[in-house]
C-alpha cells in the first residue's frame, strides 16, 4: 500500500491502481462513461479528468486521466479542482454535440451547468459518443464481433463492412455495457435480435424459460471445454440447484456444534 493525498485527506492506496480505483475505493466521486471494472481501461471519455502534483514536482500541476494514470506515494490530487470542473465542462460541450439524444451524457452536462451544447450537432439522434467500452467487452469475452469503423468526424461503432456479424453471438454484453443506450435489441419468441442478426434463443430445460442463444452457448462450450448440458439450464435454476444440494447435505446438529465450542474451550 502507499499514502497519497487526495482532496485534502491523506489516504492509502493499492500500489498499481489507477487514481479512479483510489478514488472509488475511499468513495470519492469521480464522473466516468468509458469505464467498467470488467475491461481494460481505455481513456476515451476523459471525464475522469483530475488534476495532479507531487512535492518531488514542485509548483507543477497537471491534468490526467484517472482511470489510467497509477497512484504513486506523496501524489497530491484534486478531482474537483477549478481546473478540472473547467476542463469537464468542455468535454460534456462536446459530448452534448455529439450525442445529443443520450440522456446520461444530458444528466451529467446538466451536474455542470450545460443544457445544450455550444456547438451544432451533427446528429440529433444520436447517443454514442464512441466510448468504445462494447468494443472492449465483446473483444474480452472473445467473440471481437464490432469494431470502431470509419475516421475523423465519420467514426462510428459497427460491424465489418455493416454485415451481419458472423462472430456475434447474441450475448447481449455490448447493450448491457453501454452507458447510453445506444445499442438497440429486440427479443421476440422467435430469438433475440441484435446488430441485425437474430438468434435462436436456448430454453432452461427445468423452467422453460429463454436465457441465453444457442450460439452462446456454443461458443461457449468451446471456450470453456465444458458440455453443452452445462450451459442448458438457466443461472437460476442453476443457483436453486446448487441450493438444494446443500440442503440435502444438511448441518451438524447444535448439540455437536456446542460439544465442538466446549472442547476448543
Ligand atoms: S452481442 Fe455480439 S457484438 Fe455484442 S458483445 Fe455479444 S458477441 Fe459482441
Ligand atoms: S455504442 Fe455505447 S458503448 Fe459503444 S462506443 Fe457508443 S456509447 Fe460507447
Ligand atoms: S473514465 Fe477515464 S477516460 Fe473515461
Amino acid at each position: 500500500m502507499i499514502e497519497l493525498t487526495i482532496d485534502g485527506k491523506v489516504l492509502s492506496a493499492r500500489e498499481g491502481a489507477s487514481i479512479l480505483d483510489a478514488c472509488r475505493a475511499h468513495r470519492i466521486p469521480v464522473p466516468t462513461l468509458c469505464h467498467h471494472e470488467g475491461v481494460e481501461p481505455y481513456g476515451g471519455c476523459r471525464l475522469c479528468m483530475v488534476e495532479i502534483g507531487h512535492p518531488e514536482w514542485g509548483d507543477w500541476t497537471g491534468l490526467v486521466t484517472s482511470c489510467l494514470y497509477a497512484v504513486k506515494a506523496g501524489l497530491v490530487v484534486q478531482t474537483g479542482s477549478p481546473k478540472v470542473v473547467e476542463v469537464r465542462r468542455q468535454l460534456l460541450d462536446l459530448l452534448l454535440a455529439q450525442a445529443p439524444a443520450a440522456k446520461a451524457v444530458a444528466a451529467l452536462a446538466r451536474s455542470y451547468g450545460l443544457t445544450q451544447s455550444s456547438y451544432a450537432a451533427r446528429d440529433p439522434e444520436n447517443k454514442c459518443i464512441l466510448c468504445g467500452l462494447c468494443v472492449r467487452v465483446c473483444a474480452a469475452q472473445g467473440p471481437c464481433a464490432i469494431a470502431a469503423q470509419g475516421r475523423g468526424a465519420g467514426k462510428y461503432i459497427g460491424t465489418p463492412f455493416k454485415k451481419e456479424p458472423d462472430a456475434c453471438i447474441g450475448c447481449l454484453s455490448c447493450a448491457h455495457i453501454c452507458p447510453t443506450g445506444h445499442i438497440t435489441y429486440a427479443e421476440t419468441p422467435a430469438g433475440r435480435s441484435i446488430w441485425g442478426r437474430t438468434f435462436e434463443l436456448l430454453r432452461c430445460g427445468s423452467c422453460g424459460r429463454s436465457h441465453i442463444t444457442v450460439a452462446q452457448r456454443d461458443f461457449l462450450t468451446g471456450r470453456t471445454g465444458l458440455g453443452t448440458a452445462y450451459f442448458e439450464p438457466c443461472a437460476e435454476c442453476k443457483r436453486l440447484e446448487s441450493a438444494k444440494r446443500f440442503a440435502s447435505v444438511g448441518t451438524p446438529a447444535a448439540g455437536s456444534i456446542q460439544r465442538e465450542r466446549r472442547d476448543a474451550q
